[in-house]
């Protein structure tokens, strides 16, 4: 389903190109984070694949935040840059809620801005977070039922749940589910997923969703990456998803798989965004 999201932008994206005004992402990347250092160059490399030009901005782990909002601003005002993405965390001395606000909304391609967040909480044209949106897609793709339907998100997280459950809630065609949000507070978390046709696990916590709190036939959309330790992995570790997948995999009509299910989606739907920020400033 990833493959063919990057083909159909190869298409968009040729087309902007030909026009003179190429798809452009401008990634910030602030001190020497292992993992940050390969999501940052995963997302280039992405990018390259479907033709969006991205411009690498790589910062010594001293920046002041003043720099990094300067950059910001100088990027915002660059009428060639479509996408601007700052890789999290940043180093402590940095308040991120101050950088992600400084983005122009129009350029906030991970949707975290919070006038990205109220123009998705009410409705409105604007960019919807990747993981978010990667999920919603696969559940269309799929021609998973949704009108009506009962859906349980597990996990109350900004990036992923909170987000997701005001999506699936909206009256649209692809959505309009009853959807229960549960979270570290909730009381009896397996009552709720155990009626649920459509589960998302979005917990941080290997194996939380286990075979007994799925209901036969439901789908269940796997959103955690979590390291476990794995001696016989050169690495170490493996990574593993929040749900029990091979005993779920039972029990479910449907399933996604950790790695290689909500993640590639993910990783396109970032290319979507930006591609989406280039044809609107092309029409604007
Ligand atoms: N760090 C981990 N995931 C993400 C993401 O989706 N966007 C940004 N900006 N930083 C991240």
């Amino acid at each position: 389903m990833a493959a063919q999201v990057r083909t159909d932008l190869r298409r968009r994206v040729a087309a902007l190109t030909a026009a003179g005004l190429p798809p452009t992402l401008a990634v910030v990347l602030v001190g020497d984070n292992p993992a940050s250092i390969s999501y940052v160059t995963a997302k280039e490399r992405d990018c390259e694949e479907v033709g969006i030009r991205s411009l690498d901005h790589r910062l010594p782990a001293a920046t002041s935040q003043q720099q990094l909002l300067d950059l910001v601003q100088t990027l915002n005002r660059d009428r060639s840059v479509h996408g601007i993405l700052v890789q999290l965390p940043l180093p402590e001395h940095i308040d991120p809620d101050a950088v992600v606000a400084a983005i122009d909304p129009d350029k906030d391609v991970d949707g975290f801005h919070p006038v990205s967040m109220g123009r998705l909480l009410l409705g409105l044209p604007g960019f919807v977070p990747c993981t978010p949106r990667a999920v919603l897609r696969m559940l269309e793709l799929s021609k998973v039922p949704l009108v009506g339907a009962q859906v349980a998100v597990v996990g109350r997280g900004m990036i992923v749940g909170r987000p997701l459950a005001v999506l699936l809630s909206q009256k649209r065609a692809t959505a309009n589910a009853t959807v229960t949000l549960c979270h570290s507070a909730t009381v009896d978390i397996a009552a709720h997923t155990a009626r649920a046709d459509v589960i998302v696990a979005a917990i941080g916590r290997p194996a939380f969703i286990t075979a007994d709190m799925v209901k036969p036939g439901a789908v269940v959309i796997d959103v955690g990456i979590n390291r476990v330790e794995d001696s016989s992995r050169p690495r170490g570790y493996r990574l593993v998803g929040d749900v029990d997948t091979d005993a779920v995999a039972a029990v479910a009509a449907q399933i996604t798989p950790v790695p290689g299910g909500v993640g590639p989606m993910t990783r396109a739907m970032l290319l979507e965004n930006t591609v989406q920020g280039a044809e609107g400033a092309a029409h604007a």
